[in-house]
Parts: C-alpha cells; structure tokens; sequence
C-alpha cells in the first residue's frame, strides 16, 4: 500500500500507539485524524502536532460512532483509511462475579464492537476509493491470553477473527486489510495497572510499534507482528502450553 497521500482515521490517536501513528503518518504527508473521548489528551495531542484534526468520540456509543463517519465523510471525502486502534484493557477477576465484571469500562464494545461497527460504516465509502485500507490493532493476547485479562484477551482474539474474514470478503476489492499485533508496550494502556502490581517489564515504546507497522503495510504484509510477537506466533504453536505458562508467570500475571 502506498503511505502517502493517504487520509486516515485513528480512534485513540490521542496517546500512546494511536499518538505514534498518527505522527508516522503525517510525517508520511498524509492527513490525519484523531478521536478520543477525553479532550485534554486530544488538546495536547494538537499542541506536539498541529497538523492533527481531533475529534471528540465516545466509541462505545452506537450513535457517536455514526457521527464520527458523518463528520470524516464530510469533511474528509477522500478519507481512505481507518486505523481500529482505541482500547481498554482491564484487570476482571470471575471468582467475584458479576459486579467485578460489570466495573468499568465494557471491553467488549470498546475493544471489538466499536472496530466492526467502524469497519460495516467505512467500507462502502471505502470501496469508492481507489485504494483504501482497514488497520486493526490486536495484541500478543489475543494470541496467548492473560489470565488477569480474560475479557480484553478475548476481544483482541476476536478482532483477529474479524481481520481474517473481512480480508477474505474484501478480496479482489480496493480495500486492504491489514492486523498490527503488538507485544506488551509502554503506554497508558491499563490505567497504571502494572506499576500497581510491580510489573517490571514495561514493553516496547510505540514509536516502534508504528514504525514496524507502517514498514510492514508499506509491503503489503497483512498480518504485522511486533517485537516478540514474531516469537510467540510461532512458538505458540508448536508449544502452547509452555508459552500460555510463561506469560501467566511473574508480574506480568499478578493480579493487582
Ligand atoms: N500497551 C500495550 O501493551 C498494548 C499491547 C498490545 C496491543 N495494544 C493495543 O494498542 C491499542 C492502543 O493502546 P495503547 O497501548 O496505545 O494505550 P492508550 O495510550 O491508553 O491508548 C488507548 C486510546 O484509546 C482511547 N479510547 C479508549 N476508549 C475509548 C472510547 N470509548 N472512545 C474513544 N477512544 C477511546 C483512549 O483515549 P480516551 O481514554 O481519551 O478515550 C486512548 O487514547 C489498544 O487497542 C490496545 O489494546 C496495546
């Protein structure tokens, strides 16, 4: 895919790997925009990069996200690209039932039903385009879950289901899929989750995440793995108990 002159939608570009691409991209000359729920992150975001178009959004409800497609197709009719980047990652533990399930943010239509809901509203602009591409940003987890992440676990195996088959339905059309699968990196993620429960291995930092994933789409490889994810790709399938054992050791399990 060509990365240039492109114009791309990143939900949660605000921060951490969102914020990376959104860089990438525009030093890439294409034009950018960012959505976010709080607007103090999306201010700053436009401070370091004035270049960004911020846009205000709460992906988790049904009809802001029908307003965000109106406001890109609007205003942004060439707009061709949309980045599935927002996230959420909690800590839920199902030994306390439902009320441990039901506090906080919904993981589900965060992490997995704002992306397809996105996807069903971009792709026929889309196939107007003469290129156009849909980047979903899973994780390592959805390939080998966290015991103290079951849901967010879940729903980044569930995007990865999602990338497979709309690539098929999208074949032979101007729409490319494409799967950004990062290890564990330095960001905001899980709210200061890890420094609580001493994780001493705070990842990569996200400007390599975008620097691998732009490198990767500019080839057209489809599925991006990141850093260690490579390893844990192929290593899961040859031994998956013995990587589901190392990734539920050690502080990186330890449930806050
Ligand atoms: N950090 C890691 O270790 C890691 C590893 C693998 C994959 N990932 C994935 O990478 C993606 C980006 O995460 P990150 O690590 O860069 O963490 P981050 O800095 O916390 O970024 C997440 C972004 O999503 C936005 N967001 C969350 N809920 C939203 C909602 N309801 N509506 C609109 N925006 C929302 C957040 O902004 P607001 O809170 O202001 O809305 C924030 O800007 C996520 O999908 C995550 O699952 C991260």
């Amino acid at each position: 895919m060509n990365i240039s002159n492109n114009t791309v939608l990143i939900t949660g570009g605000a921060t951490g790997i969102g914020f990376a691409l959104a860089k990438d991209f525009i030093a890439k000359n294409n034009t950018v925009i960012i959505c976010g729920r709080r607007a103090a992150k999306l201010d700053e975001a436009k401070k370091t990069l004035p270049q960004v178009i911020t846009y205000p959004c709460d992906i988790s409800d049904a009809n802001q996200r029908r307003e965000l497609f109106g406001f890109c197709a609007t205003n942004y009719p060439e707009i061709n690209v949309l980045v599935n980047n927002a996230g959420v990652q909690r800590e839920i533990n199902f030994l306390k039932g439902e009320a441990e399930y039901r506090d906080g943010d919904n993981e589900i239509t965060i992490n997995l039903e704002a992306s397809i809901h996105l996807t069903a509203l971009f792709v026929p602009h889309f196939l107007q385009r003469s290129h156009a591409a849909i980047v979903n940003v899973t994780s390592g987890l959805g390939i080998v879950p966290l015991r103290i992440t079951p849901v967010y676990s879940a729903t980044k195996a569930g995007l990865h289901s999602f990338s497979i088959s709309l690539r098929q339905q999208l074949n032979g059309t101007p729409v490319k899929v494409f799967e950004i699968i990062p290890p564990i990196v330095d960001t905001d993620l899980d709210r200061g989750a890890r420094d609580k429960r001493g994780q001493q291995d705070k990842g990569i930092q996200p400007e390599m995440v975008s620097k691998e994933a732009i490198k990767g789409m500019a080839k057209d490889t489809y599925e991006i793995p990141v850093g260690m994810v490579k390893v844990l790709r192929i290593g899961s399938r040859i031994a998956p108990n013995f990587f589901l054992n190392i990734i539920n050791k050690g502080g990186n399990a330890k449930p806050v």
